[in-house]
């Protein structure tokens, strides 16, 4: 059901948005809620973004699935001149796509593992915005979100790749913020804790346990938690917020 036919407020009707990541957790759950929202969605992942698209047509909402690496510049290009011919127009990208790597520190992190996670968490950043800023640019302006990380914000252990490219991810879209703001681009950062998702795989139940313990708000993130901020951050209900960071942890940052 849409938000127009839920009677509730449709945020994002009539626009088209991009969302990486689409395949799973937290960019999944946001195809949905932006879905919900009134936009026609363009689910975007390497894996999983047809059954995305699938569930969301089910439900009564728009969405289409695309295949695209978020590190491949030519396949951005295509993807974006391809939704532009058959759609118009694009409103919003939200750039949630990324990876961690298992043992990731100082003298563990090899150098494979540096740039696959750079080339996917930073420069599939870069790439996504600088695909879409033009196409925003001709409707006057538009949304950006992208999803960093904690791990962005504080040091931490075993994610130093990954902390590396979280932290460029805010650099980045401050820039961005900065450079489009009197052109009417919006552009923001959710820094999520941890969040219920695939990507959390193996971390052990003791270390769940001591991380909720740990978070003022006695839990864990939902997808849904970062969703819903994505959703609003796309919409016009934010238009006076750009190169913010804001953190979705239940208070873990706060402490
Ligand atoms: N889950 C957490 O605790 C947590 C915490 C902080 C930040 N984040 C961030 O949230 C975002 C979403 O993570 P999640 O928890 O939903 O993980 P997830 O593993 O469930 O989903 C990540 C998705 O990104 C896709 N992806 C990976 N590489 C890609 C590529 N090169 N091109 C296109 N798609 C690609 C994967 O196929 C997958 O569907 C990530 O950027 C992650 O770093 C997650």
């Amino acid at each position: 059901m849409t938000a127009s036919e839920s009677g509730g407020s449709a945020l994002l009707e009539g626009r088209t948005v991009l969302i990486t990541g689409a395949g799973s957790g937290i960019g999944r759950a946001t195809a949905h809620l932006a879905a919900e929202a009134g936009a026609l969605v363009i689910a975007i992942d390497l894996k999983g973004q047809d059954e995305t698209a699938a569930a969301i047509t089910e439900a009564g909402g728009r969405a289409e699935a695309r295949a695209l690496d978020v590190s491949d510049a030519a396949a951005w290009q295509i993807l974006v001149d391809d939704v532009i011919e058959s759609h118009g127009s694009i409103h919003g990208l939200a750039s949630i796509a990324g990876i961690v790597s298992d043992v990731d520190s100082l003298l563990s992190q090899t150098e494979e593992g540096w740039d696959r996670i750079l080339a996917v968490d930073l420069k599939g950043v870069w790439l996504g915005a600088r695909a879409v800023v033009p196409a925003l640019l001709e409707n006057g302006g538009g949304k950006i979100v992208n999803i960093a990380s904690t791990a962005g914000l504080i040091g931490m252990q075993n994610v130093l790749a990954y902390s590396a490219a979280k932290g460029g991810v805010i650099a980045l879209s401050r820039q961005v913020a900065v450079e489009y703001a009197a052109r009417n681009i919006q552009i923001n950062v959710i820094a999520p804790g941890v969040t219920q998702t695939p990507m959390l795989g193996d971390i052990t139940e003791e270390l769940l346990t001591t991380v909720t313990a740990a978070t003022p708000a006695g839990r864990l993130g939902r997808p849904e938690d970062i969703g819903n901020l994505v959703v609003y951050l796309l919409s016009p209900k934010s238009d006076f917020i750009t190169g913010q960071v804001i953190p979705v942890d239940g208070g873990w940052t706060a402490q």
